[in-house]
């Protein structure tokens, strides 16, 4: 029998497992996903893990196979997506250790593939690049373990590998920008493409450069801060995949009503 999950959670930077499942090698029209996808049942929901930058974090944000990824997703029956994410702080009051379910985004990457489509007029809309559904889902659960969880904010995408400039940053917090990290888009805008659900939940590892006058952010900073949370996220994520809504009733799932699209979906 095919396999199927109604789920997913893309791991980011740190969490590279997170159920014990069957793995699966899906491939794609854009070629393989950063890696094999374990599937589990969890509170009665059949979800998926994937690594975003691979089990050995072998793609740095700007090669992550991104279009690979949501289409293998769909591929096993996927609507919905946790985005766990580590971001930098671009104000004071979000210190390490913070959770933000975002509510929008600003793209400053460059040179990355964003679109399935092109061929064809697809044009969807991306004015809230969040499901509410499951900002909602995740701020509930989040207040229901106890972890406080900032609700709303925009993430800063940026190109990378490197981290901002002061100037870059400072400028950053000044456009409206609350986080930053290096991985939020495209993968947000494919999953709307697709018609699917996406949330993200950002932990911040660091502050920002623009706001921390010392040394400013460093690898090693994000990814202790990163392991030093995983326990708290894990939990959370566990709890928000079984707490997501069995039937979708957001505005996610007609993103391509009434668009001729060049090729059907998987
Ligand atoms: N990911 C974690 N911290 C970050 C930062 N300060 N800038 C960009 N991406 C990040």
């Amino acid at each position: 029998m095919a396999v199927r999950a109604e789920l997913a959670v893309i791991g980011g930077s740190g969490l590279y497992a997170l159920l014990d499942g069957v793995e699966h090698v899906v491939d794609t029209p854009y070629g393989e996903p950063s890696g094999p996808i374990t599937v589990a049942e969890v509170g009665g929901r059949r979800v998926a893990f994937l690594p975003r930058h691979g089990r050995d974090h072998r793609y740095p944000p700007h090669l992550i196979p991104y279009r690979a990824n949501l289409w293998a997703l769909r591929s096993l029956g996927v609507r919905q997506v946790l985005a766990p994410c580590a971001v930098g702080g671009l104000r004071p009051e979000l210190g390490p250790g913070t959770f933000v379910v975002p509510d929008q985004l600003i793209d400053r990457t460059s040179g990355r593939t964003q679109t399935y489509y092109d061929r064809g007029a697809v044009h969807v809309s991306f004015a809230d690049p969040y499901c509410p559904a499951g900002r909602r889902t995740l701020l509930d659960t989040a207040a229901g373990r106890g972890v406080p969880a900032v609700d709303g904010g925009t993430v800063v995408v940026v190109e990378g590998p490197r981290f901002s400039t002061r100037a870059e940053s400072r400028w950053f917090t000044s456009m409206g920008g609350t986080i930053v990290n290096m991985t939020g888009h495209p993968e947000a805008v494919l999953a709307r493409e697709l018609a699917l659900c996406y949330t993200s939940i950002a932990l911040v590892t660091d502050l920002d450069a623009g706001v921390e006058a010392g040394e400013s952010v460093t690898h090693e900073e994000v990814f202790r801060v990163f392991a030093e949370n995983t326990d708290r996220l894990r939990g959370l994520l566990l709890d928000a995949v079984a707490a997501l809504p069995a039937e979708r009733e957001c505005p996610c799932g007609s993103a391509l009503d009434g668009i001729k699209l060049p090729f059907p979906l998987p």
